[in-house]
């Protein structure tokens, strides 16, 4: 990793969202990207995921900001789509320096656990534990042949506390925060860093095309403004701004926090301070 943030990063889950904020973030500070999402719906997860298209201008946002940028349609749930994501990486650019684990879905929940499907639970793991572990792992093999690299996941609050009706997702969070702290001591005597983020409840920017806050409310069935329903719980009283999680990753890819190491940052509004 280099001093002067020229480095190449990879970002999952970057057509929109958390993942657009911290591909731009990566690319206004001097990064190469390469950016990866499953640019297309699935039957298994019950509302849109990010698109083809939606990734693309992604894409243009970052070549706007001057840096290289490559796109991969990419489900985090095939080993073999993520080697093909980070082989892009090496033939393009060279090498990888940065890993922004944000791929991830939010539903199917908004049930108690004794009524969650064993289909729905796998599908959880699979996408928001499983998938991190394999980008991390194959990223971990590259970044290992160049003593150097660090690799950001995208938890969430879920990862610290629990949420009723949301055993997948605080189940699957939760094993995001503890792979970020074996994989740091596995990896930390070979240069590379593993640190994780834990936003709170962001708010849905229209710029971001973001969603899940609304997907979150609609899981909780919840009427009227939901962002106010949120933002009550908040001690900030303010909901996350995307923009602000892509601020601390930018950070955490970076040599500007060289001895930070298998941490988790939250970015919550002082939500889990409590
Ligand atoms: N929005 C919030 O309030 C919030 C809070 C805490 C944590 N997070 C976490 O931040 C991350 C990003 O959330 P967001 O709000 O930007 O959500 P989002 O739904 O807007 O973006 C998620 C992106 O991941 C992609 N994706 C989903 N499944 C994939 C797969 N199998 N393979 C590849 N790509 C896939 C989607 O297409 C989408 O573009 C998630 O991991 C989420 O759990 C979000």
């Amino acid at each position: 990793m280099r001093d002067d943030l020229s480095g190449v990063a990879l970002v999952t889950g970057a057509a929109r969202g958390i993942g657009r904020a911290c591909a731009v973030a990566l690319a206004e500070s001097g990064f190469s990207l390469v950016l990866v999402d499953i640019g297309a719906d699935t039957p298994e997860v019950p509302y849109p995921l990010g698109s083809e298209s939606q990734l693309e201008y992604t894409r243009d946002l970052c070549l706007e900001s001057g840096a290289n940028t490559e796109i991969v349609l990419g489900d985090v749930r095939s080993a073999a789509d993520v080697d093909a994501a980070i082989e892009v990486a090496i033939q393009r650019f060279g090498r990888l320096d940065a890993v922004v684990n944000c791929a991830g879905i939010v539903r199917p929940s908004g049930r108690s656990v004794d009524l969650v499907s064993e289909d729905d639970w796998a599908t959880m793991l699979d996408i928001n534990l499983t998938g991190p572990f394999r980008v991390l792992s194959a990223a971990a093999r590259v970044m290992k042949r160049q003593g150097s690299g660090s690799i950001v996941n995208i938890a969430s609050t879920a990862g610290l506390v629990g949420y009723r009706n949301f055993a997948g997702y605080v189940a699957s969070k939760h094993g995001l925060v503890g792979l970020t702290k074996a994989a740091a001591l596995d990896l930390a005597p070979h240069g590379v860093r593993v640190n994780a983020v834990c936003p709170g409840s962001v708010h849905d920017d229209p710029e971001l095309e973001s969603i899940m806050l609304g997907e979150v409310a609609a899981a909780l069935e919840l009427a009227g403004d939901h962002e106010q329903t949120f933002v009550r719980d908040q001690p900030s009283n303010a909901l996350v701004r995307a923009q602000d999680v892509a601020e601390t990753v930018v950070w955490l890819a970076s040599e500007r926090s060289r001895s930070v190491v298998g941490s988790v940052v939250t970015v919550d509004g002082g939500f889990t301070s409590r």
